[in-house]
């Protein structure tokens, strides 16, 4: 018997262990999340007929978000600063959805105006009763070297990438504590799990949502059925570079390269709405060679610090020579 199991485990183990390797380098996710997509509930059959509130949904990830809930039957807050943008988007998912025009509320919000965050609020309660899902996707990044940046930069950073979105899932918290259900999904980013040049304080802010939604998770325990859930994408399509802070406020973004490289949006998306149609608590979403760097840095950090330095020169090294700081990284473009 004991021999029969040594020869099961001598064979079993190292296929499994290969069967993964092999999954691994054609993986967009982390292996949870992946499961969930092979194996878990569809999001059309979880999402339909919940009240989403989107904000950042005037472009990129949020403008996705909005296009692919509709499909699954979700009614939408869209919300951003662009009421123009904001329209289009709404339109654009009533042509490609069953919804009808009040399943969707457009409201704009500016999240650096957290007085306002109590009255937009009661005014989705108001038209839908409820709140079932906030997915907190607004923010910028950020492309300026530390020693170049001006500390009105980094307040600006913290002001709009985490006390907006604290503020925001405050007023929305209560309400679904009183229903004893819910999701609030933030999307922070790779580097709010580990550190890259240029984003010193984009990466600070991410930070601090992991740390704030981590910890709120805990608190919420009372409240099985509330999802906290975090969001940690790698490079994705979108108009992150052209809208990124850079040393001054207000001083555009002076080069920015082709995005086609980086994942596209709607895969970025449809991996999202898996993970909340599972309760995923955090998600990694990333092509290779960036996913191998989200498990270096859980499970071997110094030997990731090593290898992101050296990948970090190369960074600084571009953009002070004025090209899109990304560009060693990438030869041909995605397709969608
Ligand atoms: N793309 C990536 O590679 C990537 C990777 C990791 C994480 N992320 C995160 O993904 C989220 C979405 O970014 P994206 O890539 O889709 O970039 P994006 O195309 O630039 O979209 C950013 C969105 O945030 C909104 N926004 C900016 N300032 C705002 C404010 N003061 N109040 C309300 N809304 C505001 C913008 O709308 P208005 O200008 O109309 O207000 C826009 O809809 C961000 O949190 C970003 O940090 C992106």
């Amino acid at each position: 018997m004991d021999c029969y199991l040594m020869c099961v485990l001598w064979y079993i183990l190292p296929l499994g262990l290969l069967i993964h390797l092999l999954c691994f380098i054609f993986a967009d996710a982390d292996f949870t999340l992946l499961r969930a997509s092979l194996m878990g509930h569809r999001p059309e059959s979880k999402l339909k007929g919940l009240v989403v509130w989107v904000t950042g949904a005037s472009s990129g990830i949020g403008e996705e978000l909005a296009y692919q809930l509709a499909k699954c039957g979700s009614r939408l807050i869209l919300s951003a600063r662009r009421n123009d943008e904001l329209n289009r988007v709404k339109q654009h998912c009533l042509e490609t959805s069953n919804l009808k025009d009040e399943d969707i509320l457009v409201l704009t919000l500016d999240l650096l105006e957290r007085t306002s965050h109590e009255e937009k609020t009661k005014a989705v309660i108001q038209h839908f009763g409820q709140i079932d899902i906030l997915i907190n996707n607004g923010g910028r990044s950020q492309r300026s070297l530390c020693l170049e940046t001006s500390v009105d930069v980094y307040q600006a950073l913290m002001e709009l990438n985490f006390l907006g979105t604290v503020s925001l899932t405050k007023q929305v918290l209560p309400h679904m504590t009183q229903r004893g259900r819910g999701s609030v999904v933030t999307v922070s980013s790779v580097v709010g799990l580990a550190g890259a040049p240029l984003a010193t304080g984009y990466s600070a802010s991410k930070h601090a949502l992991q740390g704030f939604f981590n910890s709120l998770r805990t608190e919420l325990t009372d409240f099985p059925k509330i999802l906290i859930s975090t969001v940690c994408p790698g490079p994705v399509q979108s108009q992150i570079v052209d809208n990124a802070f850079t040393e001054e406020l207000n001083k555009p973004v002076t080069t920015v390269g082709n995005q086609g490289h980086k994942m596209p949006t709607s895969r970025c998306v449809h991996l999202m709405l898996v993970g909340i149609a599972n309760g995923v608590k955090e998600m990694w979403i990333a092509q290779q060679p960036f996913l191998v760097f989200y498990y270096l840095w859980q499970y071997a950090p110094s030997f990731a610090w090593t290898v992101t330095d050296l990948l970090g020169r190369k960074r600084v090294q571009n953009f002070k020579a004025g090209l899109d700081a990304d560009s060693a990284y990438f030869s041909k473009p995605k397709t969608s």
